[in-house]
């Protein structure tokens, strides 16, 4: 194990001895014996206009917390730290793929966001109103969020990479009457149209009625009298200050988007108060953040890990962050080291995909960098294999930086499981998220929600309230029971499996439903499925995960045609640039099979677990464990249609 202060002093990780953990362990008891006093006392960490009458009010499943608090995240982000001498700290050092740079102070930030919010102001967005995001890694992404916070709007962020398709269920299902795009966004070397994108989607989102253009690329891009406008045109018009609004704790911030069992993508809502105040705090705890740190989370903007360790927490720290807007391998695979060189990076933080893809180029390209600055590395959104920890620990950290491996989900709001070298050093063990932060009380249970014994495989629970946790589903609360807190009542279902070892240890293991993991990014089967059956030759089609040595899970499709449609290649690459048009390229299939008929249950259920064990090109099993044996000669015949 390894000291999470002193990796350097000690072994990997063979040394099996369990330090005492004394401050952690006296922490996280008296945070989840003592709640509300333990989050009352992190909430004073942040400037409120209104303390709050209540701590929390738990009418499961619905929690709120603060209730009678104000606040604004905007000015937790920006205008508490230009009252110091951080207003001529940098905020962002922005660098573009084509090796642009701009550097934001807070001071600059904080002008910014004030100019920005007064735009949305003049276009009539009042607090409560929806305003979707749909842009690049540009400063005004951040800007344009800080803005709404501002103003009491709920932005919703929709990931650049998404096709005209999602960005519309996305809009739609908030109605969303503003979004913000630019020109194009830079992608590997190539223009991504993204105001081309966005008019495909305003013929088809009714509520759409007005489009800001950032300009980014300076693609020609064909704006419509009445409905587009230029950022700049509307800046020149801007005021320079807007008042924060003293909003409510339990007013929403943002709905964020993101995958679940059935083919609608779930609204995800976070609330200011409850959300703030988790973040500042975790942010603290695992990410050990210093005044002088040089912090960079690689995620984009347009998933939660943007919007909580790019935005939000390190803001609300006074942090100085870099934000990259393009591809990790362009032009060549280390272009993020030099990027860690050249700004002196000491906490730096990415996805296991982002590891092993660095692995398999191998390590002399981060070699060649000085990358002496790093003092803490991090991990996110899927299972990090010691392999790849190993590396990272390695190559990376040079075996001097303690790895916090941080276990969460858009749902949390932020991390969870994770080492926490702000509080306590924590031996590490490759692979593991080590423990729950304060005022998580994770459990692992069976399917009769029994917790399991130690060594044991079960599903991961949540058994109390935090205050980063998600509002509700928006526009749907009973999905949000049913998803999250039906199949344990009283207790928060995360959908992984995990299991802790004999010293306690949590290791996740990886979804327990329906959801794939495609480089740390959520992608449910039915989605592909959906987008799937909407192509004229598709008739039926089932999604399945198969283990990828990069990406972790890859996409692999079982289509049954129509009648008439004839099995050629051509007609699988068509069905995979359908599935690739209809959703973004992350959700590309990695392989499209032809089937004679879906390997069903008599009640019409597909048998997923033959399909996975088809995909992953082993037998389908003991189908004599089949629970209605009448679909076992289905199940061969599936079998033997694509082999
Ligand atoms: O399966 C878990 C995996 O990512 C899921 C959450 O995905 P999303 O909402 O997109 O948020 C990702 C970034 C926070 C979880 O249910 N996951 C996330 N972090 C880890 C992880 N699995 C293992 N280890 C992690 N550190």
């Amino acid at each position: 194990m390894v000291d999470v202060k002193r990796a350097g002093e000690h072994a990997l990780p063979t040394e099996t001895r369990i330090w005492p953990l004394k401050r952690f362990t006296e922490i996280h008891k008296r945070s989840v014996e003592d709640p509300e006093r333990f989050w009352a006392e992190e909430a004073r960490k942040l400037d409120w206009y209104k303390t709050w009458d209540r701590v929390l009010e738990w009418d499961p499943p619905y929690a709120r917390w603060f209730v009678g608090g104000k606040l604004n995240a905007s000015y937790q982000c920006v205008d508490r730290h230009v009252k110091t001498w951080r207003r001529s700290k940098v905020a962002i050092y922005w660098e573009g793929e084509n090796g642009e740079t701009r550097v934001l102070s807070y001071s600059t930030l904080f002008y910014e966001v004030n100019r920005f919010a007064s735009v949305l102001l003049r276009l009539g967005v009042r607090q409560g109103d929806r305003v979707a995001l749909y842009l690049p890694m540009i400063p005004e992404l951040p800007i344009f969020m800080l803005a709404c916070a501002r103003i009491g709007a709920v932005h919703t962020v929709i990931f650049s990479g998404f096709s005209a398709k999602a960005l519309c269920d996305r809009v739609d299902d908030t109605q969303a009457r503003v979004v913000i795009t630019a020109d194009g966004g830079y992608r590997r070397g190539k223009v991504i149209p993204l105001k081309h994108i966005a008019d495909e989607a305003a013929d088809i989102c009714p509520s759409i009625e007005k489009i800001i253009v950032v300009k980014r690329s300076g693609e020609p891009v064909s704006m419509k009298e009445g409905r587009d406008l230029w950022l700049p045109d509307l800046l020149a018009e801007a005021e320079s200050y807007v008042k924060p609004e003293p909003l409510e704790a339990t007013h929403p911030l943002y709905v964020l988007y993101t995958s679940g069992t059935t083919g609608k993508p779930k609204g995800i809502v976070h609330n200011t108060g409850g959300y703030m105040v988790f973040n500042h705090s975790a942010y603290e705890w695992v990410f050990d953040i210093k005044e002088e740190s040089i912090y960079w989370c690689t995620a984009d903007v347009g998933w939660v890990t943007g919007h909580s360790q790019i935005v939000y927490a390190p803001l609300s720290h006074g942090a100085a962050m870099v934000i990259y807007e393009g591809a990790l391998d362009y032009p060549q695979i280390d272009r993020w080291w030099e990027i860690v060189e050249r700004y002196g990076v000491s906490i730096f933080y990415t996805s296991p995909t982002a590891i092993r893809m660095f692995m398999r180029h191998g390590e002399g390209w981060p070699l060649r960098h000085d990358l002496s600055s790093l003092e803490l590395l991090g991990s996110v959104g899927e299972p990090i294999n010691p392999e790849a920890w190993m590396w990272y620990y390695k190559y990376i950290g040079g075996e001097r930086c303690p790895i916090v491996d941080t276990w969460w989900q858009t749902e949390t709001g932020g991390v969870m499981i994770s080492p926490t070298p702000g509080i306590e050093p924590i031996p590490l063990k490759p692979g593991s998220a080590t423990f729950p932060l304060p005022g998580v009380d994770a459990a692992i249970v069976d399917t009769d929600g029994r917790e399991v014994r130690t060594g044991e495989t079960g599903l991961l629970i949540i058994r109390n309230p935090w205050p980063g946790m998600l509002a509700d589903v928006y526009g749907d609360p009973q999905r949000y029971r049913e998803s999250y807190w039906s199949r344990f009542p009283g207790a928060y279902y995360t959908g992984d499996l995990a299991l802790r070892d004999q010293d306690g240890y949590f290791w996740l293991l990886g979804r327990a439903d329906e959801v794939l993991k495609i480089a740390g990014h959520r992608i449910g089967t039915a989605e592909v499925e959906d987008a799937a059956v909407s192509h004229p030759a598709v008739s039926e089609a089932a999604a399945a995960g198969r283990p990828d040595p990069v990406k972790g899970d890859g996409i692999v499709l079982f289509v049954t045609l129509r009648e008439g449609a004839q099995r050629s290649p051509e007609l699988k690459r068509d069905i995979c640039r359908h599935v690739r048009d209809t959703i973004g390229p992350i959700a590309t299939p990695d392989e499209v099979h032809f089937i004679d008929l879906l390997p069903k249950t008599r009640s019409g259920k597909i048998m997923r677990r033959v399909l996975k064990a088809i995909a992953a090109g082993q037998s389908p099993g003991d189908l004599t464990t089949i629970e209605d044996e009448a679909s076992i000669d289905e199940v061969k015949r599936a079998f033997a249609s694509i082999r």
